[in-house]
């Protein structure tokens, strides 16, 4: 692996911290075993930030943006040793009936942009040069409900962290050098029964969530409970507020009685939003936990190494010696894939390098 980029202070991140849109994809894929298929993973990881460009260029406006992250085994896997200090598998927890699960997934895209079209290109793009190496393990296609609200009816995002305390929230700077400019995000994909959600009356739903629905204004603290979802995901460490940056998007299907939210978190330390998740789910003290896990449950959990740019595209050439999944990196399928198109062809993905 290649540190030098990443060592500099000034290593810039992916686009982790553009502001919500109102169309999003949520790719989380497995790579298959053998050599070709890593190959092929590192491969997209040079070109990633050129599919973008050519696909982002059709409507310069609408703001389309890819950020990339690796799982652990992943990362060991297609970067080698070292590992970003907060990189391991998503810890699962359970605590009474509710549970966090952990579930498969190396690589997360998280796509993004004003319009579903551009989205919806990009994934078909990075899955045309992918196909046969991954396999996809879960798909979401999130949208913007009305003003920025979950499907619970509240709006999602209001207390999120920006400008300069949205890059301390969620990048990673001096306290591990080799990989600042990085960022670690949690992603949980969370259903809910909304019949059940909807026949609580509104002034219990804005307990449980501490705002009020229809303005979206914090409740008070003196009648805000200790179980409110903002008191339990408010960290404090030594006086000092903690946060993290989400971009949650409702998503679903209303013919399968389909309706989530999918939570994505980016943190410059996972154990953030780590303990933000055992405050929701085991509770603060414990057993006080969160009353939105009463009517939500989550069905995935992930978590991935989000490399800043470099890092990222130095992944295509840099296969360490001796590596066992050390060979070149492949080139796309030219004609194969019905979404690989003349726009297609472009930058450095003519280039690829053949070395390894
Ligand atoms: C069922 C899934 C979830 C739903 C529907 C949900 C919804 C919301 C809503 C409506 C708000 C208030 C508006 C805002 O400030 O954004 C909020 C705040 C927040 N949520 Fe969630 N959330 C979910 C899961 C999570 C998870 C898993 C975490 C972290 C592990 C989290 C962390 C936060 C944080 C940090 C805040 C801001 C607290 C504050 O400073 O006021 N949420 N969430």
């Amino acid at each position: 692996m290649t540190t030098d980029a990443a060592g500099s202070a000034a290593a810039e991140p992916q686009a982790v911290l553009s502001p919500l849109t109102r169309a999003a994809i949520f790719l989380v894929a497995a790579v298959n075993p053998g050599s070709p298929n890593a190959n092929a993973v590192r491969g997209l990881c040079g070109d990633l930030a050129g599919l973008v460009r050519a696909v982002g260029a059709r409507a310069a406006d609408d703001r389309l943006t890819c950020v990339a992250g690796l799982g652990a085994a992943a990362w060991d896997r297609l970067a080698g040793p070292p590992r970003p200090a907060g990189l391991h598998p998503f810890q699962e927890i359970q605590a009474g009936p509710r549970r966090a699960p952990a579930t498969a997934g190396d690589l997360l895209f998280h796509i993004r942009a004003q319009r579903m079209d551009l989205c919806f290109e990009l994934a078909t793009q990075i899955m045309a040069w992918l196909r046969g190496s991954v396999t996809v393990v879960d798909e979401a296609h999130g949208f913007r409900y009305f003003d920025a609200r979950d499907l619970i009816g509240f709006v999602d995002g209001t207390e999120n962290p920006t400008g300069a305390a949205a890059a301390t929230a969620a990048v990673i700077g001096a306290e591990d050098p080799a990989f600042a400019g990085g960022s670690y995000v949690i992603v949980q994909k969370y259903l809910h029964d909304l019949d059940a959600w909807n026949a609580l009356p509104v002034a219990d739903q804005e307990k449980i969530v501490g705002r009020t629905k229809l303005d979206d204004i914090e409740l008070d603290d003196s009648v805000k409970p200790s179980y409110a979802h903002n008191a339990l995901t408010t960290i404090v460490s030594g006086g000092q507020e903690v946060q993290i940056l989400r971009y949650n998007m409702p998503f679903g299907s209303v013919g399968e009685g389909e309706y989530g939210t999918y939570f994505i978190g980016y943190a410059r330390s996972p154990a953030t939003t780590e303990l933000m998740l055992r405050n929701m789910f085991i509770g603060r003290p414990e057993g006080n936990y969160d009353r939105l896990l009463d009517i939500s449950r989550a069905v995935t959990g992930g978590l991935f190494f989000v490399p800043p740019v470099r890092l990222l595209e130095s992944l295509a050439s840099e296969v360490p010696d001796g590596w066992p999944d050390a060979a070149a990196p492949r080139q796309p399928p030219d004609s194969a894939s019905p979404g690989r198109s003349g726009s297609l062809n472009i930058g450095s993905l003519r280039g690829a390098s053949q070395d390894g």
